[in-house]
């Protein structure tokens, strides 16, 4: 009975470019690359295990803060990425949406980012989230900021803020998997995340494939999500 227990939403870290890339005497770049190579894989096997809604956390606001060379490569394979694989996803069923911060993204890739997205919009097997210039606290920040602009005087509820984050009617990850042995959350999904299970896997994410989502999945299920309550 257990492992028909599927998340509904299935969330991921994807860590550990950089490591995957220095084992192999490459640079860091290609360790991004090569991640973004594996999401291809990943959105087809995601949506064939029944998953609805998939985020990947794949630029955080703090990752601002790395070399320039990094950042821009990295946005440019961002790029890259939407140009050359939005169709198949598409192809797939699967709506791309972006969770994050619009503004320091670079013009170009934002366009290209709303471009996709309303290409994409019709699509309803699976919602892919690309979590991009994207932080707990500020999306926290911008939903308080906009419920004040809105309302000043209204005590703020827990549904004010729900409806003001970035993607209101997205319901919270049920499992959230990180890659490459940190046991942190480093900023991602902060509010969403408070009754969340976890998983965490010592693999790279370049090296991440079907066997151990299907653990990871697997591991889900045996598990009794109680909310505070009883055991039923
Ligand atoms: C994750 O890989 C991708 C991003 C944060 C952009 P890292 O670049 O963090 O890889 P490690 O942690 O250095 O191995
Ligand atoms: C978290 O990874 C952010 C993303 C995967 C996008 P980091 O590599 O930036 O996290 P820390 O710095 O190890 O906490
Ligand atoms: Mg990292």
């Amino acid at each position: 009975m257990a492992d028909i227990k599927i998340p509904k939403h299935l969330a991921i870290i994807l860590d550990g470019n950089g490591r995957w890339a220095k084992r192999r005497n490459l640079p860091r770049l290609m360790g991004h690359r090569a991640g973004l190579r594996k999401l291809e894989d990943m959105v087809r096997l995601v949506k064939r295990e029944g998953i609805r809604y998939f985020s990947v956390y794949a630029f955080s606001t703090e990752n601002w803060n790395r070399p320039v060379m990094e950042v821009t490569g990295l946005m440019r394979l961002f790029d890259y990425y939407l140009r050359r694989k939005v169709d198949e996803v598409k192809a797939e069923g699967a709506r791309i949406r972006f969770c994050g911060r619009k503004d320091r993204i670079p013009d170009e890739l934002r366009e290209r980012m709303l471009w996709a997205e309303d290409y994409t919009k019709d699509e309803k097997i699976l919602d892919f989230i690309l979590c991009i210039n994207y932080g707990g606290r500020a999306e926290i920040l911008d939903a308080v900021n906009s419920i004040i602009a809105e309302k000043p005087q209204s005590p703020i509820t827990e549904q004010d803020l729900r409806n003001h984050f970035y993607l209101p009617d997205v319901p919270d990850p049920d499992l959230i998997i990180r890659t490459s042995g940190e046991l942190r959350l480093s900023n991602f999904w902060l509010w969403e995340s408070a009754y969340s299970e976890y998983y965490f896997t010592d693999i790279h994410w370049p090296d991440f494939g079907e066997a151990e989502l299907k653990k990871a999945l697997a591991d889900y299920a045996g598990r009794e999500r109680r909310y505070g309550g009883l055991k039923s």
